[in-house]
C-alpha cells in the first residue's frame, strides 16, 4: 500500500512543481536559469523572434500610430520578445518614448512571465532614426581619420542619443572589410585594410558599449555581418561570394575576432552565401568557427528575412520550415523574421516534432535573456527618463565636425591651388553642392537617406558653407542641380564663371543603402562627366582653376577628369558637419589630414587592394617579340592623402633587429613638419615578409599613430612589433610567423628585421 501511495505521490508532486514554476510569477527574479525553467516552449521561441515595427504600427500623415490589438497579438498571443527599426522614417524622441513605453506596458503588465521586450535599431552613423540627432561621417570616412579615439567618441555619442531615445540595442558596427568598391555597402566599412578595420571596429564597439550596458550612456553593439558579405563576386549586395578558406581567415575573420575579444555582445549574420552555403545555414561558420574557434558567447541574430530566403532565394531548403530548422541548427539565436509569425510557428512545430531539441532552444533563449539582463531591462524596463539629458547636446556637433575634418582627404593640389583666399570669387556648381542627402548618405533619417525633409533645420550644404566663408559678394552660382537631372547650358556656365577666380565642382553619389545602391559601372555617371567637361572648359577659358569635391560612398572612376582639375577633395559621406568641414578645408581654416582607407581604382576593370600579392605588382617581358609590361596602377593607393604642410621622415631604426617568439622590436622614426602650417599626420608602419610558404603581400599595414606637429617641430614616433603583428594564415589554415627576414616601411623609409622563433 505504502509503495502504491508513493507511486501516486511522486507524479502528483512533479505536476504541482511544474504548475508552481509555470505559475504567473513576475520576471523580477533575474536569475536566468530560474526564468528559463518557468517558461513554456512558446514563450522561449517568442524570445527568439524579432519583428519589425510595421507589424504593430502604421504611419498616418507622418504620425506613428501603435495598433494596440496588433501589439497584444504579437506580445501576448505570440510571446514576441523584440522589435526593431522604423516604419519608414525617423521619429522624435518623444514619439520613441511613447511607443516604447506602450509596448513595454503590454510586456510587463499583460504577459505571464513579464519579460521586458527589447527594441533594436540601426544607428549606424549617429542615432539616425531619431529626429534632430547628430549624424557623423560613415565608417569609410572614419577609416580615413586614422583616429580611433575620435571613432570611439562618435560611437559614445551615438550610444547616448540612441539610449536617450529609449532604445538599448544598436545594429552597428559593420566589420566587413571593404575590398570590393562596387559593393553598395562599401561606405559602411572602415575600408579595405584588415588592421584598420580591427582597430576602428574595436574603438566603435567600446564607444557603444562602454564598460556597463546598464549605463544610460551605453547600448549593446552588433558586429555585422559575419562573415564574407563584403566581397560578392559580382559586386552586388546580397550576392554570392567565393572566398577561399585561407582568405576568409586572413582578411575577413580577424575583425570579428578582435571585436569578440573586445567583448561585443551580439553578432549579425551575413545575408548572402559563401562558397555555396548561405551563412545562415552554415553550422561550420556559425558554430564551429564562431563559437568553437573564436570563443564567441553572445547572441547571434539573423539578418532581415534571411531565414525565409534560404528557401525562397538560396534554395538550400525545400520549405520555409526546413530553412528555420537549418538556421537554428547552424546557430542563430534570434531571427529578424520580421513581417510575420512564421518563424515562431515553425520553430515550435519543429521542437514538438523532435526535430530540434528544447536544449538547443534553451541555449539561445539563455543568451537573449542574459543580454536583456545586462542591458538593465529587468530592473528598468521602461524608457529611462534620466537618459534624455544626453540627447542633442551642442558639443556633439563639434565631434561630428572634428570627425568630418579629419576624414576629408586631399587627393590633388597642383601648385597649391588650395587653400583659397577668402577674398577670391568662387563659383560653385554640381549636384553635390546643394545636396544634404549626398553629405549624409545611407541610413539618414530614412533607410535610403534620400529625404532631406527629415533633416534638422538649418543644416549646411557645401554651397551654403562656401557662401558663409566668403560672403555673398564673392559667391557665384548658376543653378541648383539634382543627381538625377544635371541639365545645363555650357554657354551659361561660361558666362557665369567670367568673373570667377576659382570653380568648385561638386560631384559624386547621392544617398543609397544596401541593394538599391547596386551599380553596374564604377565610372562616375555620364551626366556628371558631361557637366564636368563643360565646367572644365569654362574654367580654362576664364582662367579659373577647377576644384573637384567628391561626396561619395565609394570611389567612382575619374581618370579622365583628374588631369583637368587643379585640386581634388574626397569627402566620403561626411555627415551633418561635412559641408562645414569641406568649407574649412577649401579656405584654409583647417589643414586636411585624411588618408584613403581604400585603393582608389583608375579603371573599372582594374580593381585591386594595396596589399595585393607580388604577382599582381608588376610583370615585364623584355624579349622584343613578346614585350609587355603591367604594373599595379591605381588612381591613388590606400594611405594616400595630402596636407597643406609637408612632413619629412628620417632616422628609421629597428631595435633590436632580431625578433624572437616572446620578444618585441621597437621601430622608431622621426617625423618633422617642414612646412609653414601646423598639421596632423598619420604615421603608418607597413611590413612585408620577404619569403614565406604562402605568397606574401607586397606590404601590410601593421600599426599607425596620428600626431600633430607645429611647423618646424619634429617628433620621434615609436611602434612595438611582436611576432603576432607579422603573422599570416599558413597552408594549414593556422596563424604562423615564419622565421626569416621582414622589411618595415614608414613614410618612404625602410628597415629590416629578422625573426627567429628559437
Ligand atoms: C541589413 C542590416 C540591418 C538589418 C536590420 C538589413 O537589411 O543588412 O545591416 O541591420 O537590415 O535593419
Amino acid at each position: 500500500m505504502k509503495r502504491k501511495y508513493i507511486y501516486l505521490l511522486v507524479p502528483a508532486l512533479a505536476i504541482c512543481m511544474v504548475l508552481f514554476v509555470r505559475s504567473a510569477k513576475p520576471a523580477k527574479d533575474t536569475d536566468i536559469e530560474v526564468l528559463l525553467s518557468r517558461m513554456t516552449l512558446e514563450e522561449k521561441v517568442g524570445q527568439m523572434t524579432n519583428l519589425t515595427l510595421s507589424t504593430i504600427a502604421r504611419e498616418e500623415e507622418n504620425n506613428l500610430i501603435l495598433e494596440i490589438p496588433k501589439v497584444k497579438d504579437a506580445i501576448i498571443a505570440h510571446n514576441i520578445g523584440s522589435f526593431q527599426n522604423v516604419v519608414s522614417h525617423a521619429y522624435s524622441v518623444e514619439t520613441w518614448h511613447t511607443i516604447i513605453n506602450q509596448i513595454q506596458d503590454v510586456s510587463m503588465k499583460e504577459t505571464r512571465m513579464k519579460i521586458p521586450f527589447l527594441y533594436c535599431i540601426d544607428a549606424v552613423h549617429g542615432a539616425n532614426y531619431s529626429l534632430n540627432s547628430t549624424l557623423f561621417p560613415h565608417n569609410l570616412a572614419l577609416g580615413a581619420t586614422r583616429n580611433p579615439e575620435l571613432v570611439k567618441k562618435c560611437a559614445e555619442i551615438t550610444a547616448k542619443e540612441v539610449r536617450a531615445s529609449g532604445i538599448r540595442y544598436n545594429f552597428s558596427p559593420v566589420l566587413d572589410v571593404g575590398r570590393q568598391p562596387l559593393w553598395p555597402r562599401f561606405a559602411e566599412t572602415f575600408g579595405e585594410d584588415v588592421y584598420l578595420t580591427k582597430v576602428m571596429g574595436v574603438a566603435s564597439i567600446k564607444g557603444y558599449e562602454g564598460s556597463d550596458l546598464k549605463s544610460i550612456n551605453s547600448v549593446a553593439s552588433c558586429m555585422k555581418h559575419y562573415v564574407g558579405y563584403s566581397v560578392p563576386d559580382n559586386g552586388k549586395d546580397r550576392a554570392s561570394a567565393n572566398i577561399p578558406e585561407i582568405a576568409l581567415r586572413e582578411y575577413f575573420l580577424p575583425s570579428f575576432k578582435a571585436a569578440i575579444d573586445a567583448k561585443a555582445h551580439t553578432l549579425m549574420v551575413n545575408s548572402a552565401e559563401v562558397n555555396g552555403v548561405p551563412v545562415h545555414a552554415s553550422k561550420y561558420l556559425l558554430s564551429d568557427v564562431l563559437r568553437g574557434e573564436l570563443g564567441y558567447k553572445g547572441v547571434v541574430i539573423s539578418d532581415w528575412e534571411d531565414v525565409k530566403k534560404m528557401h525562397e532565394r538560396h534554395r538550400v531548403a525545400e520549405s520555409y520550415k526546413e530553412a528555420v530548422r537549418l538556421s537554428v541548427e547552424a546557430g542563430i539565436d534570434m531571427c529578424i523574421v520580421p513581417m510575420d509569425f512564421k518563424f515562431y510557428e515553425y520553430l515550435i512545430e519543429l521542437v514538438k516534432e523532435g526535430k530540434i531539441s528544447e536544449d538547443r532552444i534553451n541555449q539561445s533563449v539563455r543568451r537573449i535573456l542574459e543580454l536583456k539582463k545586462e542591458l538593465g531591462l529587468f530592473e528598468k524596463p521602461y524608457v529611462e527618463k534620466e537618459a534624455l539629458k544626453n540627447f542633442g547636446l551642442a558639443e556633439y556637433k563639434t565631434v561630428a565636425l572634428d570627425a568630418a575634418r579629419e576624414s576629408v582627404t586631399l587627393l590633388k593640389n597642383t601648385n597649391q591651388t588650395l587653400p583659397i583666399a577668402k577674398s577670391k570669387k568662387v563659383f560653385v556648381i554640381g549636384p553635390g553642392s546643394v545636396s544634404l542627402t549626398a553629405l549624409n548618405g545611407a541610413w539618414s533619417y530614412t533607410w535610403q537617406g534620400k529625404e532631406s525633409k527629415y533633416f534638422p533645420q538649418g543644416e549646411r550644404t557645401i554651397a551654403s558653407a562656401i557662401r558663409s566663408e566668403i560672403g555673398d559678394d564673392n559667391f557665384l552660382y548658376y543653378k541648383d542641380f539634382d543627381f538625377r537631372d544635371s541639365t545645363f547650358n555650357v554657354e551659361e556656365i561660361r558666362k557665369a564663371t567670367e568673373t570667377a577666380d576659382y570653380i568648385v565642382l561638386c560631384l559624386g553619389e547621392d544617398a543609397y543603402a544596401e541593394t538599391p545602391g547596386n551599380i553596374k559601372d564604377l565610372n562616375l555617371p555620364a551626366a556628371q562627366m558631361r557637366l564636368a567637361k563643360g565646367v572644365c572648359w569654362a574654367g580654362k577659358l576664364n582662367k579659373a582653376p577647377v576644384i573637384l569635391v567628391l561626396t561619395s560612398g565609394r570611389p567612382r572612376i575619374i581618370r579622365e577628369l583628374e588631369p583637368e582639375v587643379s585640386a581634388i577633395l574626397f569627402a566620403y559621406w561626411p555627415g551633418s558637419q561635412g559641408a562645414s568641414a569641406v568649407g574649412d578645408i577649401l579656405f584654409g581654416d583647417y589643414n586636411p589630414n585624411g588618408k584613403l582607407p581604400f585603393t582608389y581604382p583608375k579603371f573599372p576593370g582594374d580593381i585591386n587592394t594595396y596589399d595585393h600579392k607580388q604577382l599582381d605588382e608588376a610583370v615585364e617581358e623584355t624579349v622584343p617579340e613578346y614585350k609587355y609590361y603591367y604594373k599595379f596602377d591605381p588612381q591613388w593607393e590606400f594611405g594616400y592623402g595630402l596636407s597643406y604642410t609637408t612632413f619629412e621622415y628620417s632616422n628609421l631604426t629597428v631595435s633590436p633587429d632580431k625578433l624572437t617568439a616572446t620578444g618585441s622590436v621597437k621601430v622608431s622614426v622621426t617625423v618633422k613638419n617642414t612646412g609653414k602650417l601646423a598639421g596632423k599626420e598619420s604615421v603608418e608602419l607597413y611590413a612585408r615578409d620577404l619569403y614565406a610558404s604562402v605568397t606574401p603581400s607586397v606590404k601590410r599595414l601593421r600599426a599607425f599613430k596620428k600626431i600633430n606637429l607645429e611647423p618646424g617641430t619634429s617628433q620621434v614616433v615609436e611602434f612595438q612589433l611582436t611576432k603576432d603583428d607579422l603573422a599570416f594564415v599558413g597552408q594549414n589554415m593556422k596563424w604562423i610567423t615564419e622565421a626569416g627576414e621582414f622589411e618595415v616601411m614608414v613614410g618612404g623609409l625602410k628597415g629590416k628585421l629578422n625573426y627567429n622563433d628559437k
